[in-house]
């Protein structure tokens, strides 16, 4: 046994989680490598999520490890508030070059969510350095996630998410989603129909103003709302509209970014190329957290230019562990691995592999939808009467009970495995589903 399970759940309040079922019925985790994790009794279970979306160089890389062991010894932290320490400045470098354009400016946060509420602050920041106050609505999408800020609640598109929460920030409003099982089912790679959806904006540019709207925030290919993939044509609809109006247009790249289509980033993948771009997860192959927002240079000369008659603080905004020492040494260990070992080109060389094989499932039981982009792909079973997400919960636990791990939303099952994922695991991944399809009701 590799450690003993504790014997007091109780005091751990789970993110995201059926609190009284877990307890009940644990599912741990104690030790990753590579492609799998170990549980505390030393069974293996192969990661086909790459935890959640996140460890896209695999488990646990000596590198990455060595790195993070050694910065912890020499500066553990430094403010990079009106001070900075090197690594910082050369992460921003390093990210930035990855980035499409001239989105080379990179402010640091610590997570997906503050990444996004960051980069929805620097829209109003520029908006109002331009002498454009008046443009402070946010406009996001039905089925977008964005985290759990009270920005990314307010934007996003998931009414669970929401509505406990009271009305979030005034005036937000949203586009329609572009999942549209009727035509696209079963589409390998993105569907046909549906760049005409991007045109939503104009209404709501009609109903509101441009004049009042900072800017749009989609992610390029939902991720966690059940791999929607974007229509051909759709993002750089939108990217028109927004350029029309003044509107800033931001990609949440939380996912997307650091490999997972293919690409540095889906900006790259798709062909357009927003105003900023949120990034948080592959950026240290999650092994400390780091989030950042990819900014247009022209972004960071307007906000910090505006002052520059009066001396000073230009953004009133940054977090305690922003640009945090062990983050930037994760980051730098991870994106040397990235580029060591090629692994964007690897996902985008074993993507038609890949596609393949998960459009096999198209015939098994329960499945009424398989999509995918990149090394990710969603699973889409009918649901059980009058239980939404009942199935595939049950095909998540079991999964996990033989060994996969896979993500459950909805009735929806997202794949998105670590890019070193080798070609004999992505067949057992898809002969696992299709045989626990089988055995659950
Ligand atoms: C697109 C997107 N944005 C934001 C977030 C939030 O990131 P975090 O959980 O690190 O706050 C996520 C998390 O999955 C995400 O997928």
């Amino acid at each position: 046994m590799l450690q003993p399970p504790p014997n007091d759940l109780d005091g751990f309040w789970m993110p995201f989680t059926d609190n009284r079922y877990f307890k009940a019925n644990p599912r741990l985790l104690a030790a990753a490598k590579g492609m799998y994790y170990q549980t505390p009794e030393g069974r293996t279970i192969l990661d086909g999520t790459a935890g959640l979306w996140c460890v896209n160089a695999g488990h646990s890389r000596d590198s990455i490890v060595e790195a993070i062991r050694e910065q912890a010894g020499k500066l553990d932290f430094a403010p990079t508030f009106q001070l900075g320490h090197p690594l910082a400045f050369q992460v921003a470098a390093r990210v930035g070059a990855l980035m499409p354009g001239d989105l080379d400016r990179v402010f640091f946060a610590n997570s997906g969510s503050e990444a996004v509420d960051t980069a929805l602050k620097i829209a109003l920041a520029y908006h109002r350095a331009r002498g454009q106050g008046s443009r402070t609505r946010l406009i996001g999408r039905e089925r977008g996630y964005h985290g759990v800020g009270f920005g990314g609640i307010s934007v996003g598109g998931i009414g669970t998410n929401r509505r406990v929460f009271g009305p979030g920030l005034p005036g937000a409003d949203h586009l329609p989603h572009t999942h549209d099982p009727a035509r696209n089912a079963f589409t390998r790679g993105q569907p046909l129909h549906g760049a005409h959806l991007a045109d939503a904006l104009e209404g709501l540019v009609a109903l509101h103003g441009a004049d009042t709207i900072a800017a749009v925030i989609v992610e390029p290919m939902a991720g966690s709302t059940g791999v929607l993939v974007p229509p051909l044509g759709y993002l750089e609809r939108l990217r028109e509209i927004c350029d029309r109006h003044g509107i800033l247009l931001i990609f949440d790249e939380v996912i997307t970014g650091f490999g997972r289509l293919g690409a540095a980033t889906a900006s790259e993948r798709l062909g357009v190329t927003p105003d900023m771009i949120t990034l948080a997860k592959g950026i240290t192959n999650a092994a400390v957290p780091m989030g950042a927002v990819a900014c247009r240079r022209g972004l960071y000369d307007t906000v910090t230019g505006a002052m520059a008659e009066a001396a000073g603080i230009e953004m009133f905004h940054g977090y305690t562990y922003s640009a945090h020492p062990l983050a930037c040494a994760a980051a730098l260990a991870t994106l040397d691995l990235y580029r060591d070992e090629a692994l964007f080109e690897r996902a985008r060389s074993l993507e038609g592999r890949w596609e393949a094989a998960v459009h096999d499932l198209a015939g098994a039981r329960h499945v009424i939808d398989v999509r995918n982009l990149g090394l990710v792909a969603g699973i889409e079973l009918t649901p059980r009467p009058g239980a939404p997400g009942a199935r595939a919960q049950d095909l998540f636990r079991r999964l996990f009970d033989t060994g996969l791990l896979v993500r459950a939303t909805a009735d929806i099952i997202a794949l998105s495995p670590p890019l070193i994922v080798e070609e004999e695991q992505i067949d057992t991944m898809v002969r696992q589903i299709a045989a626990a399809l089988d055995r659950i009701e």
